[in-house]
């Protein structure tokens, strides 16, 4: 306590004054994301039994970024995705995607969300295509849904060839899913998903039917359409081999994210380059922080620790008045 204008508790009119103003200028939270969640909540509730699936989520993405979103089963993914894609709707909280407001979006602007602003990709292969219709048709079909016969069936057609051809598919343009293997029919779902140009494409286990080497093939048409198109990616994975592939891994838990791995690119003076990982806990905007298992096991912290404020750092102990 050194500033001048407080004295023995007391705080001046000037300094309250300086601070409120401070805090009205403050950018508001996510103000800068593309995706917005804070404290999302999701409550089920069926046959009288509550389930809280969401429990106060915070998550922002940045426009461009391609992330990994990592969890338990049952820790929550699923049902963060299926709000982002617009075909849920939580219980309490804001989240907000390239500007829509996904809890006051009425049935016609979530119509339209659904079809321009978010793309998805499923883990079913077979939920994410029409078997009727051939890869190039399948494409070109959220585009005719889009607007009509407006813009040209023959411009869509070039589009929906462009979208292949980027995710090397151009040879089986004309092939119906069944014709297609696991893995060739994800990418053409890729190319359904980004037919409208989406702000974002949400992918739920993309991978999870294939086998590893055919995964990393359908990682690898995410990663493109990320770096050509310039899509923001979030991808829901147990694919160890994905999230180590990406920037970021968001680590959801009980309905929360708990944790968040960033890697980046170092080059040391031979000019090798490393991928270099760090992994950071999350402290929510009440300043909760939940500590690794293991680091609390390790020095048995239970109930109560001591905290110590430091220069650079925050110091935790096990509470030495136990026992
Ligand atoms: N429609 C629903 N009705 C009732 N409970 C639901 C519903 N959808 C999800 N839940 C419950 O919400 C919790 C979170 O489920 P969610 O499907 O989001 O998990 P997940 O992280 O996707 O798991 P997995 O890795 O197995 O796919 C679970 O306890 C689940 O049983
Ligand atoms: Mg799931």
């Amino acid at each position: 306590m050194t500033t001048t204008s407080q004295t023995a508790g007391t705080t001046t009119l000037e300094e309250l004054e300086r601070r409120a103003t401070e805090r009205r200028d403050r950018p508001s939270y996510g103000h800068d994301a593309l995706i917005a969640c804070d404290r999302l909540v999701r409550i089920f509730t069926t046959d009288g039994v509550e389930v809280q699936a969401l429990q106060g989520l915070d998550l922002l993405v940045t426009e461009g970024e391609l992330m990994a979103l990592v969890g338990a089963s049952g820790s929550g993914k699923s049902t963060l995705m299926n709000i982002l894609a617009g075909l849920d709707v939580p219980t309490a909280g804001a989240a907000k995607v390239a500007g829509c407001d996904l809890l006051a979006m009425d049935g016609k602007a979530r119509l339209r969300y659904r079809r321009e602003v978010v793309g998805f990709v499923w883990q079913q292969t077979a939920r994410n295509l029409l078997p009727y219709l051939t890869a190039a048709q399948n494409v070109a079909l959220p585009m005719q849904l889009k607007d009509g016969r407006k813009g040209g069936t023959r411009q869509k057609a070039r589009r929906a060839e462009e979208l292949l051809a980027m995710l090397d598919m151009a040879d089986h343009a004309d092939r119906r899913p069944h014709q297609l293997s696991g893995g060739q029919q994800q990418r053409v779902a890729i190319a359904v998903a980004l037919a409208n140009n989406p702000s974002v494409l949400l992918a739920d286990e993309p991978t999870g039917e294939l086998d590893s080497a055919t995964g990393e093939q359908v990682f690898a048409a995410f990663r493109r359409a990320n770096e050509e198109l310039g899509t923001t990616i979030v991808i829901v994975t147990h694919d160890q081999a994905v999230a180590s592939e990406v920037r970021r891994t968001v680590a959801i838990r009980d309905g929360r994210t708990s944790s968040e791995v960033l890697r980046r690119t170092e080059v040391d003076e031979t000019g090798r380059e490393s991928l270099v990982a760090r992994e950071y806990a999350m402290l929510d905007r009440a300043g909760r922080l939940q500590l690794p298992a293991d680091y609390t096991e390790a020095l048995d912290m239970r109930h109560r620790v001591a905290l110590e404020l430091e220069q650079d750092h925050i110091g935790v102990w096990p509470d030495d008045k136990e026992g």
